[in-house]
């Protein structure tokens, strides 16, 4: 994190514009909690592979590589999460 931090100054502001955090979708269902975490997850695999193929544009090797961390636990949620659907 402090990479993330330390790397802002050299970050397009746009990127410090978008949303980090899309809104949280709500159920009383489990199944579909368990479908809307996994949708969330899948989002944010997305996101963070954008951002990693971003910031080697930049240079910005070593935030990569943090967001890379980052990245393989995202993909581990949803890994749990689709064992956890069944699939
Ligand atoms: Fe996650």
């Amino acid at each position: 994190m402090q990479t993330i931090i330390a790397a802002q100054d050299r970050l397009p502001r746009r990127w410090c514009r978008q949303s980090i955090t899309p809104p949280a979708k709500v159920s009383k269902d489990s199944v579909t909690m368990l479908k809307q975490d996994l949708e969330g997850e899948n989002d944010a695999i997305a996101r963070y592979s954008r951002r990693i193929r971003q910031a080697e544009e930049l240079d910005l090797y070593h935030l990569a590589q943090q967001l890379r961390m980052i990245l393989a636990m995202e993909q581990e949620h949803a890994m749990d999460l689709e064992q956890a659907l069944g699939k």
